[in-house]
């Protein structure tokens, strides 16, 4: 771990993943300047800090402000239409910034640099550098090059690489949560998914690596850690070393990381109905700093999409996991992701989809309108035959219905006792907590002079909104 101390400042949601400033007695003669800013998921996220990481051991300190930046990364997603949109809009502030400073370098990093590869240099002229989620070693390299005056690209997929050797520079840090990757890729092929192309092969981390970056993130003061992956449950290791063949799967890795410290609390994600171990149930019930929550997208309620989906599971099957987490996980927070409009969904789906809402009430969802990738299955075999409005009233009921199951979850809630770890100041107030209990839900509560951001609490809920509990410290 590199000892940063890392600047914090509030950011709004279009601007996540806006580096912030580091600032490093070591870095003396760090004098160049990155900006970077990341789009999608949490890999992404996780991605950027590697990429900081490798352009800090090339001469580089971050910067918050892209005007005075030497390089310019955006790291994209691809996941929606919209999430593309998003990015090129970006790029255009960026360019505006490039033609008042012609030296200035704009890459373009993640899925969507390994989507579009150098098409995008001949859509987008002013950018220099596309660079895919396998080839960010090749960064330093690469922006020689550029200063050199070519334009370049490097998108080859790896099967093999984790950058489990690289540090990460934690960016945006509270200095408490931290995500780990803990594989790359995705083997699954759901027919409405880019990632499979984006991200290529399905690969693990090394158990050993992963444990010593919780640890190092344990003993410089952070609390929780994230583990990530597009499917953590098909997670499995061979050490090279081991002869006996044993191989670690997510299970034994969840409670390795346990082990680190009982004060070091674990979460995950995301999980795939179709690999869902009990024994990875058995593991979180096991340890107390395993926190109870479980984000199991479930796409559709209707087993005839799901089919269609490629998600290898039906709805029956869906639901026996759902039983299996609150027989083993009693008091588990669950939470999904929910596609509308998929190819050929009809009303009767659709009313599938309400109702396993009903049925599971889940904590919360993230809900999305199908939007066909160019390149995925369902793009070349199924026709995008929902009407748009017909996607966006079946999104609506969907969202409607959630909401009401996510206030009543936190009403259940509300005079029950909650261990909290305090993970800053809310967005509101800073005369007030804020972190998340057990089942990831955040609580809000007024701040206590004897206790400080990092410490574990008891609150008690006194009210709720349907995404924040609020409280206050009774220990
Ligand atoms: N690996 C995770 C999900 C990764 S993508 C899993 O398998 O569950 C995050 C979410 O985006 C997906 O769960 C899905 O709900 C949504 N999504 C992916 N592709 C989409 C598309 N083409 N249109 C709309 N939503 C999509
Ligand atoms: Fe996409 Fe399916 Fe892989 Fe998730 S499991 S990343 S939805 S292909
Ligand atoms: Fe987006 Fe790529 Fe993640 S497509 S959701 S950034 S894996």
């Amino acid at each position: 771990m590199l000892e940063l101390n890392i600047q914090s400042k509030e950011h709004d949601e279009a601007r996540q993943g806006e580096a912030l400033l580091l600032k490093n007695d070591l870095l003396i003669n760090n004098s160049r300047k990155l900006y970077i800013e990341s789009y999608g998921c949490q890999m992404n996220f996780a991605d950027s800090e590697i990429v900081a990481s490798i352009l800090f051991d090339h001469g580089f300190e971050t910067t918050g402000t892209f005007n005075d930046a030497d390089v310019i990364f955006i790291n994209t997603c691809s996941i929606r239409e919209n999430a593309e949109q998003r990015v090129r809009k970006r790029l255009t502030d960026f360019k505006t910034a490039k033609s008042q400073n012609p030296g200035m370098i704009i890459g373009v990093l993640g899925c969507m640099a390994e989507r579009l590869k150098s098409k995008f240099l001949d859509e987008e002229k002013l950018v220099d550098l596309v660079v895919g989620p396998d080839a960010y070693r090749d960064l330093p390299n690469l922006i020689g090059k550029v200063e050199e005056g070519s334009r370049e690209v490097n998108v080859l997929l790896s099967r093999e690489e984790t950058y489990a050797d690289i540090s990460p520079v934690r960016l945006n840090s509270n200095g408490i949560t931290a995500f780990i990757s803990i594989m790359r890729g995705c083997d699954n092929m759901c027919s409405f998914c880019v990632v499979p192309f984006t991200r290529g092969r399905e690969r693990s981390r090394s158990a050993e690596s992963i444990v010593k970056e919780a640890r190092d993130l344990f003993e410089a003061g952070y609390r929780e850690v994230t583990l990530l992956g597009q499917n953590v449950d098909s997670y499995k290791y061979k050490a090279d070393d081991k002869e006996d063949g044993a191989v670690i799967s997510f299970a034994d890795l969840l409670a390795m990381v346990a082990d680190v410290d009982p004060l070091l609390r674990v979460r995950f994600s995301t999980s795939h109905p179709k690999d869902l171990t009990d024994d990875v149930l058995y593991t979180i019930a096991k340890y107390s700093n395993i926190c109870n929550s479980i984000h199991l997208p479930v796409q559709s309620g209707s087993s005839r999409v799901l089919d269609l989906m490629n998600r290898t599971y039906t709805r029956e099957w869906y639901i026996d996991r759902i039983n299996a987490i609150r027989k083993i996980v009693p008091n588990c927070g669950i939470s999904t992701d929910i596609i509308s409009g998929f190819c050929t969904e009809t009303e009767q789906d659709h009313e599938d989809t309400l109702s396993i809402i009903d049925l599971v009430q889940f904590d919360y969802a993230y809900m999305f309108t199908y939007s066909e990738r160019p390149g995925t299955l369902a793009a070349k075999r199924f026709e995008d035959d929902v009407p748009e409005e017909t996607k966006k009233r079946r999104l609506t009921e969907i969202v409607n219905k959630q909401r009401s199951y996510s206030l009543k979850r936190l009403e259940s809630q509300v005079g029950k006792t909650h261990k909290v770890l305090i993970e800053g100041f809310s967005k509101r107030s800073d005369q007030d907590f804020c972190g998340r209990n057990d089942q990831n839900a955040m609580v809000v509560f007024p701040v206590v002079d004897s206790y400080k951001i990092g410490d574990y609490v008891t609150v008690i809920g006194e009210t709720c909104t349907s995404a924040t509990l609020i409280g206050k410290i009774i220990e």
